[in-house]
């Protein structure tokens, strides 16, 4: 294969558009199309203002309630008020000063990097980005024939902090940032010829809630939805099921709320249909619902010989809701669940019956370019890419996941364990916990609970109390699933793993604690919630304080975590561990372990923060495929250092390596499985190749060469097309080559960007984890070899063309179709 596109990492098999499962073949099925509901997407042509806004206490006493807590910093009058929480009547809102933008939006990734912690900027929490205030505003109008209907706002994640008005009324307050929030607009909305409508929303990004880079914004989306006052309640369904050798019982529980004055008698309809739309079993229940009340239908289906859920079958279910009085449909809803058994124990974990161990990651939102603000493609993208590694499992790591990257996992086929911020039993930490359970319950995916992540509180009895109220909270919430926590100390302590239905072991801790407190408690179920912490940063053999760089050849790591693939040897050797998640799948902003500024991003990452892959990936794509993978490191060019001793390492998964420089042979080693080969001999340049060998036989090999100086740029986009819909992105990795097209691994040559056709460049990445350059431009300096652009298209067919040119190099050019 082509050494230049060797280590790009395409997937085959389901594209992005396929994703998503479809029911359109319900039509063909005779069913009624679900139309009763509308859920608009409501993510288009908001406008930003970055900064605190002034507006007068004063407007409290004018009945414009609630807006005191406003910051107040000039003297403006209710006029004022109206402009910006109204529609504009005042010369207030002076849209010069706010900019168009659409979201998932992130400010703080457009931000300058700065070392002043003064100004909220720091290494950890903001990546050396300053976070602060910002305020989002949009005007819309809702038709006269939506008079009547229940209008309900569902703000995905808004980070952090934010206050919501509607036409001048003050609607609510959400702290978290991770979960969602929702308003009823319906009485504040005007219809039809009574106006236009005003949403305002601030955003207090001033405090965090973490140690890694969080960003500012509403950076997920936004939904505007319109049901009957009779309709299926905010995440009002659970699926579950049980599963016998040719059937699965499928339990349907549904709450109907039923919003009139009057009585409603409705007939509640559940189908559910396979992945082509089939409609396999319809259940039928009717009830007189109360006014002004909900009611909790159970219905009890069955699915004949149902396809079971798997990382390698990812086969899904749906259940399609209707509600409807007197024969009329009122309000349709779709569940997606799937089939599958989960089982933990003192033996591993069980998925379907068999010891399946978990291959995970730890991930946080964030990649090159757009900060946490990710279109739907960037986190398919992501997962594909963790899939390619051999991954079979994603950490929501430290709080819920974007709604979107659950459905992902559902369809790619990646068990999830999804992560609750905080260990608290107050009453909005209850509120924070129970939203992501009742969000998230339906998600084959998810396998797991995890309730914290290393809260300073473990091991204490306090924290004990506060976790079974947490604990006790989701056995009832969702009886299906285990719960852990994800726990750094305090394990044998305070009767805080009592609490738990599994220990989360967050490092084994040097010793191999979790063998030991295997053995010393019998009834301690345990899984190995997240390991490793291996620092690297792509393409670098020497660690470098200046520039803020940390060697894969492993000069230096975190005295917490073992080598690559290191940890994998526990799991094959201790099956009942279950598994574990490595920390992480991607580099992301702040917490850039073990420098301060200039560094800006963590060395974390199996890839970088971009996608390209570190070394250390191969030791887990060894571990965790069955493709035989031989990779050596580092590469080879090394001018000056011509005769010198130098070492070359190896991530193999075969039984013996073979390494040859220049047609020499180096020597053969026999592979230890998990463990990294490593060969001295005397630097010269030209060809080095390692032939890997399985049962003698030649299974694999991989070449490094010495390039010569960069001369051209070469590019590859992810995907041939994408839709014309204004969200979704190509992915295009830019490759600095030599004449005969070898990546020039220590290339840094600036690479600019031009842009023709309906698109638009969202955002540039090299994974430099200490690059300061400006992530939304049109250019971008390579790091290692590489730097990536992210192209989006817009609500326009046609087709894009990106051109790079680079000083004294032949440019390169990709063309997208845009459908
Ligand atoms: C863990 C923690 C992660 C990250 C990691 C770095 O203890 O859970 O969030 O900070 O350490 O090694």
């Amino acid at each position: 294969m082509n050494r230049v596109f060797k280590k790009w990492l395409w997937g085959g098999g389901l594209s992005f558009l396929s994703v998503l499962f479809s029911v359109e073949a319900s039509a063909q099925n005779g069913l009624t199309p679900l139309s009763a509901r509308e859920r608009e997407n409501f993510d288009l042509s908001w406008h930003f203002h970055k900064g605190d806004i002034a507006i007068k206490r004063a407007v409290k006493a004018a009945g414009y309630g609630g807006l005191t807590d406003i910051n107040v910093k000039v003297e403006t009058n209710k006029e004022a008020v109206i402009a910006y929480t109204d529609v504009d009547k005042a010369s207030a809102f002076k849209p010069e000063d706010w900019r168009e933008v659409n979201l998932p939006h992130d400010w703080c990734v457009e931000g300058t990097f700065v070392n002043d912690r003064s100004i909220g900027s720091a290494p950890a929490v903001s990546g050396y980005l300053p976070g602060g205030i910002g305020f989002y505003r949009k005007e819309f109008e809702i038709p006269e024939t939506d008079k009547g209907k229940k209008i309900t706002i569902e703000f995905d994640g808004i980070f952090r902090n934010s206050t919501v008005w509607v036409n001048g009324q003050l609607m609510g307050r959400h702290q978290s940032g991770y979960t969602p929030s929702n308003y009823d607009l319906t009485d504040i909305l005007r219809y039809g010829n009574e106006g236009k409508n005003v949403i305002l929303v601030k955003v207090d990004a001033t405090e965090y809630e973490g140690w890694w880079y969080e960003g500012c914004g509403i950076y997920r989306h936004v939904w505007l939805n319109k049901t009957d006052r009779l309709h299926v309640d905010r995440f009002g369904t659970y699926v579950t099921t049980v599963v016998s050798p040719n059937e699965a019982a499928v339990t349907i529980k549904t709450t109907v709320k039923n919003e009139y004055k009057a009585a409603k008698n409705i007939t509640l309809i559940s189908k559910i249909v396979d992945k082509k739309g089939v409609v396999l079993d319809t259940k039928t229940s009717s009830q007189l619902i109360a006014p002004l009340s909900t009611t909790e239908f159970s219905q009890k289906g069955a699915i004949k010989k149902p396809l079971l859920w798997s990382p390698e079958t990812p086969d899904l279910y749906k259940v399609l809701t209707e509600v409807s009085e007197n024969g009329n449909i009122i309000d349709t809803y779709e569940t997606t669940f799937g089939v599958r058994t989960i089982e933990i124990n003192r033996n591993g974990v069980f998925l379907n019956g068999k010891l399946y161990p978990v291959k995970g990651t730890c991930n946080h939102q964030d990649f090159a370019g757009i900060g946490v603000a990710l279109p739907d493609k960037i986190n398919w993208y992501k997962l594909k890419l963790l899939k390619n590694m051999g991954s079979n499992a994603y950490r929501c790591s430290h709080h819920p996941p974007t709604p979107e990257l659950l459905d992902m996992c559902d369809s790619l086929g990646l068990l999830v364990l999804d992560e609750n911020r905080l260990l608290s039993s107050s009453e909005e930490g209850i509120n924070d916990l129970t939203t992501m359970l009742y969000r998230d319950r339906n998600h084959p995916s998810i396998f797991m609970w995890s309730m914290e992540n290393e809260e300073a509180i473990q091991g204490t009895v306090t924290g004990a109390r506060i976790l079974e109220t947490l604990v006790k909270t989701t056995h009832q919430i969702d009886p299906t699933r285990p719960v852990t926590a994800a726990m750094n100390h305090g394990r044998n302590e305070g009767g805080y793993s009592d609490v738990l239905d599994v220990v989360g072991y967050n490092y084994g801790d040097k010793g191999l604690a979790y063998v030991k407190d295997h053995e010393k408690y019998p009834n301690r179920i345990e899984f190995c919630t997240e390991s490793t912490s291996f620092i690297s940063t792509r393409g670098e053999y020497q660690n470098d304080w200046g520039k803020g760089y940390v060697s894969n050849l492993r000069l230096w790591q975190p005295n917490w975590g073992p080598l690559p693939g290191e940890d994998w040897a526990d799991i094959v050797k201790y099956p009942y561990l279950g598994g574990l998640f490595v920390w992480t799948g991607f580099d992301y902003r702040g917490e850039p372990t073990p420098y301060q500024w200039p560094c800006v991003t963590s060395h974390f990452g199996f890839m970088d923060i971009c996608g390209f892959p570190k070394d250390g990936y191969y030791a887990y794509k060894a571990a965790w495929t069955n493709e035989p993978v031989v990779h050596i490191f580092p590469h080879w060019n090394w001018p000056g250092k011509e005769g010198e001793s130098i070492q070359v390492h190896c991530y193999t998964n075969c039984d013996e390596v073979e390494l040859l420089l220049n047609g020499k042979i180096i020597g053969r080693q026999k592979a230890v499985p998990y463990t990294k080969l490593i060969w001295k001999l005397v630097y010269h340049p030209g060809k080095l190749e390692a032939r890997g060998y399985k049962n003698g036989k030649l299974v694999t090999k991989d070449i490094v060469e010495t390039t010569t100086a960069p001369a051209q740029l070469a590019m590859q986009s992810d995907c041939k097309m994408i839709k014309a819909d204004g969200t979704d992105v190509a992915v295009i990795q830019v490759a600095i080559q030599d004449a005969k097209g070898r990546v020039v691994p220590t290339a840094g040559n600036l690479v600019k960007f031009f842009i023709e056709g309906p698109g638009q460049i969202i955002g540039t990445g090299n994974g430099n984890p200490s690059s300061h350059e400006p992530d939304k431009a049109s250019q971008r300096t390579a790091f290692n070899g590489y730097c990536l652009v992210l192209v989006q298209s817009y609500k326009q067919a046609g087709e894009i063309r990106l051109k790079a040119s680079s000083e004294a190099l032949k440019g390169g050019e990709v063309v997208i179709k845009v459908k």
